[in-house]
């Protein structure tokens, strides 16, 4: 897999918005090398990766409390250094990997990924990362393993919303070993050139851009293949209104409110919104993964 999505571009490139969007590598695929030198339209503000400002200013990681500004008020007292993630279940190499290890060797890329957080809110995110597919190649997942299953640490004492139980702890994720081996899927340890702030999911966390935000799980310290599907914390919690796939659609609209169009964060308080595009952009690279099923049943 590494390789696959070579960046040939930089950011200060005047790249049209669905290039970006869909990354850099199929992008110059599509425009034949040295195409963004050759006057294509500028890159709209609105399509603009957001500030660092916005993206660690602005969090879900409810760990830290439900408000948006908790996450980077409280997240620095979580302590990040000499981290380990355990890896279990349906692999070839289980065992307490230190990151560094988990890591060593591969490719970090930049992806340019729009997030599309399940409560109509978006931003644009330079992400530095890894495709999860290199680092689950290196754990060998095992013949009967189809899914693969993630969980946030626990560190109560420096996370109020876990003293507080606003949720289950620990936050647990999961995705079909398809979707995780998908190309896309990245782990990232990085945002916009620098390391992940803690509010983003310091020092390892999850991007699956074509889902809503809420799979992107943070601060990963475990990883498990397993045979069956995996339990998920927001499904868990209220299976009504979130549900496993969690793919970015804006037919299907949640109980509450419609999934149609989304606010973009850092766009002001006046036209900052757009339509929410189906699997959030990435249909092209994506869809085949669901062919035949409902997605409105299985959303
Ligand atoms: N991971 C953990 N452990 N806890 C959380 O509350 N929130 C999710 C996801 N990952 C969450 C999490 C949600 S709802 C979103 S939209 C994204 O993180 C937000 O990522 P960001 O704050 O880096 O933009």
């Amino acid at each position: 897999m590494a390789g696959r999505w070579t960046n040939r571009l930089t950011r200060g490139d005047a790249t049209p918005h669905h290039l970006l969007l869909m990354g850099r590598r199929r992008a110059m695929a599509l425009l034949g090398a040295g195409a963004a030198a050759t006057g294509l339209p500028a890159m709209a503000a609105d399509d603009a990766p957001n500030t660092p400002d916005d993206i660690r200013g602005y969090n879900n990681f409810y760990e830290f409390g439900y408000d948006k500004t908790d996450p980077a008020r409280y997240a620095g007292a979580m302590v990040t250094s000499s981290w380990t993630v355990r890896v279990d279940g349906l692999v070839d190499n289980p065992g307490d990997w230190s990151l560094g290890d988990l890591l060593a060797g591969l490719e970090v890329e930049e992806r340019i990924y729009r997030l599309r957080c399940v409560e109509a809110w978006s931003m644009v995110i330079p992400w530095n990362g890894v495709e999860l597919a290199q680092v689950l190649g290196r754990l060998g997942p095992q013949a009967d393993a189809r899914y693969v299953a993630f969980e946030t640490v626990v560190q109560p004492a420096a996370m109020p919303g876990v003293r507080a139980g606003v949720l289950d702890f620990p936050y647990v994720e999961g995705l079909r070993l398809d979707e995780a081996m998908h190309p896309l899927t990245l782990l990232a340890t990085g945002l916009w050139g620098e390391p992940l702030a803690n509010q983003n999911g310091a020092p390892v966390r999850l991007v699956v851009p074509w889902k809503y935000g809420f799979k992107s799980i943070k601060s990963i310290t475990r990883i498990t293949l397993t045979a069956d599907r995996p339990p998920t914390t927001w499904n868990l919690t209220n299976p009504r209104e979130y549900g496993f796939m969690a793919n970015v659609n804006p037919g299907v609209d949640h109980p509450r409110w419609s999934q149609s169009s989304e606010r973009m964060i850092g766009a002001g308080l006046f036209g900052g919104r757009r339509d929410t595009e189906m699997f959030n952009g990435y249909a092209d690279e994506v869809a085949h993964l669901y062919a035949g099923m409902d997605l409105a049943q299985d959303f």
